[in-house]
């Protein structure tokens, strides 16, 4: 597991965007998170797109999860938030972004549907990942299976709690979402995990250092080969080897794009 630190959320945005543009200009297959922790990388990948002429014309995206009950027309769908945040500022065609259906009336057909498209595209090349305050990957909540396919979940209050923030009430937030599994996030070929802020300290740790378990269901990213840590200092603040890691990230230029 590669472990970078960065001052703030805006640098660790530089590093995110520039570890992602070598993939797009090969018109990879990305996968996509929804919540707040992209959106300065998915912000200055729009930035790199308008100035400096980065295309996703030869690309296609999956999203990992979303809502179950919300259509994709609610503006906190992440149908509607990944259009919005991103890919409607990019040059990447609509059809090519790929998202589980919030309101298919059979959800296991919808998710094995989902399985199979992604098996279609031949994969997703490089997976963006944010994480819960709890640990969980897409909405793999505490206790999902380490080899979990895509399927219909229920959110844990946590997860409720912390996503209201994006409701009017904390009663509007769905209860139940479809989200990639942890197998199936797992088969990505590289995997970029985001976290900033001191909220997500403990989280953090947990994945980095605690033992691999279902409890937290980011320690997954302990068994991939090729997945990259991008911390800010408030995320990084529990790391007991914060000072190791430190030491030995900077074999990678500051400020230059770097492939994998
Ligand atoms: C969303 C997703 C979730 C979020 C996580 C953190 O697509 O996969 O796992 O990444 O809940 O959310 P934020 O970034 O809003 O703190």
């Amino acid at each position: 597991m590669e472990i970078i630190i960065r001052h703030t959320p805006a640098e660790v945005a530089q590093v995110a965007a520039s570890l992602l543009e070598p993939f797009i200009r090969t018109g990879a297959t990305l996968g996509l998170a929804t919540g707040s922790t992209p959106n300065p990388t998915y912000q200055e990948l729009i930035r790199r797109h308008r100035e400096e002429g980065l295309s996703f014309a030869k690309c296609r995206a999956f999203l990992l999860d979303e809502y179950y009950g919300l259509p994709a027309s609610h503006e906190q769908s992440y149908h509607a938030t990944i259009r919005r945040e991103l890919t409607h500022h990019i040059d990447i065609a609509d059809e090519n972004v790929h998202s589980l259906d919030g309101a298919a009336v059979d959800p296991a057909q919808e998710v094995e549907d989902y399985e199979e498209a992604i098996e279609d595209a031949g994969g997703v090349d490089i997976q963006i990942l944010g994480i819960g305050t709890n640990g969980h990957i897409a909405f793999n909540e505490p206790t999902s299976s380490l080899r979990s396919r895509t399927r219909l979940i229920t959110l844990h209050p946590r997860t409720v709690a912390d996503n209201a923030r994006f409701f009017d009430s904390s009663d509007e937030v769905p209860r139940h979402a479809l989200t990639q599994g942890i197998g199936t996030i797992m088969e990505a070929r590289h995997l970029i995990l985001i976290a900033t802020g001191p909220a997500k300290a403990d989280a953090a740790r947990a994945l980095i250092e605690g033992p691999l378990s279902a409890s937290c269901p980011a320690s997954a990213l302990q068994l991939h080969n090729n997945a990259t840590v991008l911390l800010d200092e408030a995320a990084a603040a529990n790391l007991e080897g914060l000072a190791y890691y430190k030491a030995k990230e900077p074999y990678w230029p500051v400020g230059e794009t770097y492939s994998c």
